[in-house]
């Protein structure tokens, strides 16, 4: 879907989770570049109408790429880079509440 620009430098390939399910990126990427070469379309879906959005704008202001990072939730997937291990959640639905007393 995607091809870097750069292929001089060679990266190591890392391994992260998305929903359970194992995906590999290359280390130094974008959880989104990672979650869109992986063939992830729909990043989450709104609460109101439960449309899929994706990444729009790919530099941290459109709000559209919004996942859960190791229970983090509402985290901006273009912002962050992929770590081995990961575990990445697509959201669904409104926010959960965190928290609890
Ligand atoms: S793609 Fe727009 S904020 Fe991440």
């Amino acid at each position: 879907m995607f091809k870097p620009i750069n292929t001089a430098a060679k990266r190591s390939a890392i391994e992260l989770y998305v929903d359970g399910h194992a995906i590999t990126a290359r280390d130094g990427d974008t959880l989104a570049m990672a979650l869109m070469n992986a063939g992830v379309v729909a990043f989450r879906q709104t609460p109101v109408s439960g449309a899929p959005r994706g990444p729009l704008c790919l530099m941290g202001v459109c709000f559209d790429c919004l996942v859960e990072v190791d229970g983090r939730q509402n985290v901006q997937s273009c912002m962050v880079e992929a770590r081995a291990g990961m575990q990445v959640r697509l959201p669904t639905g409104a926010r959960r509440a965190e928290g609890g007393a």
